[in-house]
């Protein structure tokens, strides 16, 4: 499989990035085609946050990153998602003292234009945001204020989403839940850039794979040529 979507929505050419003097990224290709799921795989460290923080302007990056065929790298991270480019970063950041309806309206890129997400639409989606529409979001538990983070960056109606390790530290059964989660919006149309630890998850969702090591994709293929690939998995993510 070759690193470039065809007709790809986002398409990262040779992407750098340090903290310092830290050389961090060193050189990233990858691409995410027009309602694909690509996941990012990679042992903990070897940069799949900072690549995806420098894709959204939240680290400086060097070279390329096209989305809407536009090059964007650089750009204010507020620029970048109103041009439809969704992020989910790792930290589950929501305003606790909010109610959970707060928190998705937070989200909306236009109050006066409808996106194609409703917020009565996410709650029926998710049940257990229903219950708790009207909550304080403080008091969810992780995987609740996973669907959180997530439903809200719909809200703001990207075309595009980058998630990253939405399944980090929560029990099995909630990780099923988010999968299907992340299933769901997939079939929706949205291409998704999913960052994950999880093998199970990553393959079942994604049509394309990458590995990252040391700065670099060191590997691109389909889930079903991955899985033949002990090596690699060998080499790059086990532990
Ligand atoms: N703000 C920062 N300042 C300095 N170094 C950093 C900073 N953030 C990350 N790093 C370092 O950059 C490297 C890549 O970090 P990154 O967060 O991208 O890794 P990762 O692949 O997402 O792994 P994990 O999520 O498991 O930490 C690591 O060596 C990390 O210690
Ligand atoms: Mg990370």
């Amino acid at each position: 499989m070759k690193d470039t979507a065809p007709n790809p929505m986002l398409d990262v050419r040779d992407l750098h990035a340090f903290y310092g003097k830290s050389h961090v990224l060193r050189g990233v290709n990858l691409s995410v085609g027009r309602g694909e799921v690509a996941a990012l795989l990679g042992r903990n460290g070897v940069g799949r946050s900072t690549t995806a923080k420098a894709i959204m302007g939240e680290v400086a990056p060097q070279g390329e990153v096209w989305f809407h065929g536009h090059n964007i790298a650089g750009q204010p991270s507020h620029r970048i998602a109103h041009l439809g480019l969704g992020y989910v970063p790792e930290n589950r950041d929501i305003f606790p003292m909010m109610t959970v309806r707060q928190n998705l309206l937070l989200g909306l890129k236009d109050v006066n234009t409808p996106g194609r997400w409703q917020i009565e639409d996410m709650l029926e989606m998710f049940p257990n945001l229903k219950s708790r529409a009207d909550t304080a979001a403080g008091v969810l538990s992780g995987g609740e204020k996973q669907m959180l983070t997530i439903c809200r960056t719909l809200m703001g109606d990207p075309d595009l989403i980058i998630i990253d390790e939405p399944t980090e530290g929560l029990a099995p059964k909630i990780v099923t839940q988010v999968g299907a989660l992340i299933a769901q919006i997939a079939q929706a149309g949205v291409s998704i850039l999913l960052v994950e630890q999880k093998l199970s998850i990553a393959l079942k969702i994604a049509q394309r794979v990458y590995v990252m090591g040391h700065g670099e994709i060191v590997y691109t293929g389909t889930p079903d040529d991955f899985r033949g690939r002990e090596d690699i998995r060998r080499e790059w993510l086990e532990v």
